[in-house]
Parts: structure tokens; C-alpha cells; sequence
């Protein structure tokens, strides 16, 4: 049986972390930041950033996309991003390597503007040599 590339509707999960970003708490560092994770049932799970007077309690929007994901029983079929900043951002450090526990390594992850310039990556190339489950 053929596998059919999958057609990952972008320009809607780019809407949707737009409106998660609207929501973000980030009093102190002014950046929000929106993440939606598109689920295999055709969902969308959706994060933003939520900062803490004690700093370093901060939560990126990706994990917050993850954690709801997560409660929906559901897995990532693409993320998308969306930051007020001069250029597309990629997932921090650790919320790659959150995001490698539960994405295939072609995972796509697509990140706007909101300017309206893209990136993507997918998440091998944006954490090779990820530590994964297998190594347990
Ligand atoms: N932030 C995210 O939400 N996702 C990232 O991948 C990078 C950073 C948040 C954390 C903090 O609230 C603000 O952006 C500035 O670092």
C-alpha cells in the first residue's frame, strides 16, 4: 500500500498558534509565543508561554501544546509556532528534545512571524543525535 505524503494545512495551524500566542503570559520578558500541535486524529492542541515571577518556572508554549496533547491520548503529526520577532524562531533546546519523546524524527515543525515570514524544520534537524527512549 502506498503511503500518501500527508498534507499538513499550515496556513490554519499558523492561524490557531496565533490565537494561543494572544494568550500567552509573559509580563516579563514582553515575548509571546503560540504553539499549536496538529494530532493524528486531526485536532489541535495549543500552548503559549507562561512565565513565573520566579523566572526560571517559565514554561514554553511548545510544552504547554505538548501537555495538551498528552491529556487528549494523541500524537504530533506537524507544530507550528508563532513569535513577534524579526525572524521564524525554532524551538528552544528543551522543548526539542520534548518534542523528539513523542514526534517521529520527520517530525515537521513550522514557525511564523507575525510579519508573516516561515521556517521549517523538521525535528531530526533541529536536534540530531536526539536522546530517545531507545537507549533505555
Ligand atoms: N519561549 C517559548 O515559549 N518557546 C521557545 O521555544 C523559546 C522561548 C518563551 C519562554 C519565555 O517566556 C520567552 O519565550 C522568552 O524566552
Amino acid at each position: 500500500m502506498a503511503v500518501l505524503p500527508v498534507e499538513i494545512p499550515w496556513q490554519q495551524l499558523f492561524e490557531a498558534a496565533e490565537l494561543a500566542r494572544q494568550r500567552a503570559h509573559a509580563p516579563y520578558s514582553k515575548f509571546q509565543v503560540g504553539a499549536v500541535i496538529l494530532c493524528d486524529d486531526g485536532s489541535i492542541s495549543a500552548g503559549c508561554n507562561v512565565e513565573n515571577a520566579s523566572y526560571g518556572l517559565t514554561v514554553c508554549a511548545e510544552r504547554n501544546a505538548v501537555g495538551a496533547m498528552v491529556m487528549g491520548g494523541k500524537k504530533p503529526v506537524a507544530v507550528a509556532i508563532v513569535v513577534d520577532s524579526k525572524e521564524p524562531t525554532p524551538p528552544c533546546g528543551m522543548c526539542r528534545q520534548v518534542l523528539a519523546e513523542f514526534g517521529a524524527s520527520e517530525l515537521p515543525v513550522g514557525s511564523r512571524t507575525v510579519s508573516g515570514l516561515e521556517a521549517r524544520w523538521t525535528i531530526a534537524e533541529l536536534l540530531p543525535h536526539a536522546f530517545t527512549r531507545s537507549f533505555l
